[in-house]
């Protein structure tokens, strides 16, 4: 007999939803809405999305792209820059659908080049956030050359996230895409202001799965895989319901042909199948009953935003299945689903 697990609506609180130009934008859109209430949206445009008057059109764009009757709520961000203004924050507030601002240092991930090159330069910008309640969101890892890909982000929570909330300490901080024990512990010890999203990817796998036997791009993202050690610790962290911890995919199509590449491009796109992902990781760690409050409450308490009242249901089957070797997308490209050789036996139903 097969079993069903009823929980209320998630959200993604970090997604790429790309745009329009390359048919992207209509295929995330499509997988999004069928089963997220709301997503937060990364705003790594090529032109970034550094007003508000952009996340606007930017806004419209994905709007008008939702199957008829979708509820789906976007959930805008501002990339922050070495420029960003506390009055453009100022009308981020006012405009009531920008949530939050997104700080990539420059260079340290895909379409990161407008990123900020010194926190220091943005503290007006900060200040401003933090007095209105914006939360920053924050890809924690050093671009230093010198340090080791798999010790950025480590590093980063060193040389800049402990000095940052020293000196901006009432600020809403979501440390994105946690992949190490330090981040984990760091969010830990925090105050309640500092939550982390995690990925299905990093919970799902460690760095053997994209290095062993062959290296295999479809698992490379940004921050990297690491270790079983960090992995342990993310699943831990996942599942123990402390409510710092909460859903964000970080699902980020890139065209099978970049990523099948000598210099293949960071993303992993989880958004086709990213509950029933998530479902997995969680069975296996036998704590299916804390998903719930992971994807569904405590990204919304976070944010402030009411939790979604509507449910979903995921059916567990007998066979397994697997997700597609590639869907079309645009004119002449495809994406490849994330992840091929995993056995997926949750199923969203209804
Ligand atoms: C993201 C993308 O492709 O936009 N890639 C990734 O590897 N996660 C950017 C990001 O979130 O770092
Ligand atoms: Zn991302």
């Amino acid at each position: 007999m097969s079993q069903m697990l009823t929980i209320t609506r998630p959200d993604d609180w970090h997604l790429h939803l790309r745009d329009v130009n390359d048919g992207r934008l209509q295929t995330v859109v499509n997988d999004t809405a069928k089963v997220m209430g709301r997503a937060i949206v990364m705003p790594n445009l090529k032109p970034a999305i550094v007003t508000v008057a952009q996340a606007s059109s930017y806004r419209d764009r994905i709007l008008s792209l939702l199957p008829a009757g979708s509820k789906f709520e976007p959930l805008m961000t501002l990339y922050l820059t070495d420029k960003t203004s506390p009055s453009e924050i100022k009308l981020a507030k006012e405009s009531g659908f920008v949530k939050a601002v997104k700080y990539y240092p420059a260079g340290a991930t895909t379409n990161s080049e407008d990123g900020v090159t010194d926190i220091k330069k943005v503290y007006p910008a900060l200040e401003e956030m933090q007095s209105l309640g914006i939360p920053l969101l924050v890809h924690g890892e050093v671009v230093d050359p010198s340090v080791d890909v798999f010790d950025r982000e480590a590093v980063f929570i060193d040389r800049v996230l402990q000095p940052l909330i020293l000196d901006l300490s009432e600020m809403k901080v979501v440390v994105e895409h946690v992949t190490t024990r330090e981040a984990v512990q760091f969010v830990i010890d925090a105050s309640d202001n500092i939550g982390a999203t995690i990925t299905v990817q990093h919970l799902l796998y460690n760095r053997n799965a994209m290095l062993v036997g062959g290296i295999r791009p479809h698992f490379y993202c940004l921050p990297v895989l690491k270790r079983d050690i960090h992995q342990e610790a993310l699943i831990a962290a996942a599942t123990s319901g402390n409510k710092k911890f909460f859903l964000g995919s970080d699902s980020a199509p890139h065209f099978l042909t970049l990523k099948e590449n000598s210099c293949g491009c960071a993303g992993c796109y989880t958004a086709m199948a990213a509950i029933e992902l998530y479902a997995t990781a969680f069975e296996k760690a036998g704590a299916i009953d804390k998903l719930e409050g992971f994807a569904s409450f405590y990204g919304a308490d976070f944010y402030g935003l009411p939790r979604n009242t509507d449910k979903i249901t995921l059916e567990r089957s007998a066979t397994p299945r697997q997700l597609p070797r590639s869907i079309p997308c645009g004119r002449d490209n495809f994406i490849v689903p994330f992840p091929q050789e995993t056995d997926i036996y949750w199923k969203l139903v209804g």
